[in-house]
């Protein structure tokens, strides 16, 4: 092969895997909101143990989801977008496959990239159905006008530049795993998925890619440290003392925890139906949950 040739081919593979990645899968076409009261119920649920509230909420209205939270990070500040049904502003205008796309594979309506400050990485474990629940329920509620500013981020960090992010992080993530019980499982998905523990406890490199080998064994968090929970560092913790940290945020050395872990204690594990926090505790102490 003459070296003009293998030049060829090396650039015209290169755009080929370029186009692969940047290609947005399309949004399915053969899915919709539901509106019966069953499915809004477990949408609720859901996106309650999913912590939307935490960076969604309103300035104006806490309870609302209309944003407007500004997100520090060392790559500048985010602006959290509202996701009530107004369709000016907001995602009252989405289709139930363009919301799945959006929480799974991190892909606006128009194709564009998702920055890792929305935890779409976690969401995307999720099952359809559960992610099409919290569409319909979040398609329940009153629309509010209220557009989020702009991103606050240097001028190097494009959108497209995720293309790549998302396959690095891709190759660090947490393999698949066998658990020992069905609890455990669900526990697993609602710490690494829909609960998106990792987003906090997990350290990161210099990318801010998650270090899937290392799993929960603690972080920085702009100026706090996270602890590890790691079974290490849960040593000493037993299933049910676990069950009341999620609870009402005590730990086993009678201290009250603070800082973010209160929010995600409030708005999402003590919430939990007494199953869904087993498991959390379960997958968390390694305990089978029976006793
Ligand atoms: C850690 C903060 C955080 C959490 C938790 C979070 N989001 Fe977001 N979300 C964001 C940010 C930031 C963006 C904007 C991302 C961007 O512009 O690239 C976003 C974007 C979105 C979008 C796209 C909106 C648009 O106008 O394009 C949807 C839909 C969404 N989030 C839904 C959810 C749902 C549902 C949950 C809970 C299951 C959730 N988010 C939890 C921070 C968060
Ligand atoms: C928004 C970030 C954030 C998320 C998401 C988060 N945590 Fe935390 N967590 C923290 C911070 C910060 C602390 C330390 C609080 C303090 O200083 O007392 C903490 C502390 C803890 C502790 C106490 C550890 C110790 O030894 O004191 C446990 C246990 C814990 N988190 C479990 C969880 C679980 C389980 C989830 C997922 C359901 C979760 N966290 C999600 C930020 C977070």
């Amino acid at each position: 092969m003459t070296i003009n040739r293998r030049i060829w081919l090396t650039g015209a593979l290169l755009v080929a895997l370029l186009a692969l990645l940047y290609w947005p899968p399309s949004a399915r076409n053969d899915v919709a909101f539901a509106t019966d009261a069953e499915t809004l119920a477990k949408g609720e649920y859901l996106v309650s143990a999913g912590g939307c509230i935490s960076c969604h909420r309103g300035a104006a209205d806490e309870t609302a989801f209309s944003g407007g939270l500004g997100l520090e990070s060392d790559f500048g500040t985010f602006h959290v977008p509202n996701i009530t049904p107004d369709a000016a502003t907001g995602i009252g205008g989405w289709t139930a496959g363009e919301f799945l796309r959006a929480m799974k594979h991190g892909r606006s309506p128009g194709g564009g990239f998702y920055f890792p400050s929305f935890p779409w990485r976690a969401y995307g474990g999720l099952a359809d159905e559960d992610v099409l629940a919290m569409g319909s329920w979040l398609m329940s509620l009153e629309p509010v006008s209220f557009q989020a500013p702009e991103h606050e981020t240097p001028w190097w960090l494009l959108r497209p530049f995720m293309a790549g992010w998302n396959l690095l992080a891709g190759l660090y993530a947490v393999g698949e795993e066998e658990f020992a019980s069905d609890l455990v499982a669900r526990g697993a998905y609602l710490a690494r998925n829909l609960g998106h523990c990792g987003e906090c406890h997990t350290p990161r490199n210099s990318l801010g890619i998650l270090l899937g080998s290392r799993e929960f064994a603690g972080a920085e968090l702009g100026e706090d440290t996270v602890e590890a929970i790691d079974a290490a560092a849960l040593e000493e913790w037993t299933f049910d003392n676990f069950d009341l940290f999620l609870l009402i945020g005590l730990k086993p050395d009678g201290e009250f925890v603070g800082g973010d872990m209160n929010e995600v204690i409030e708005y999402n594990t003590s919430r939990l139906t007494d199953e869904d926090r087993d498991a959390l505790a379960a997958f968390f102490t390694r305990h089978s949950g029976e006793d």
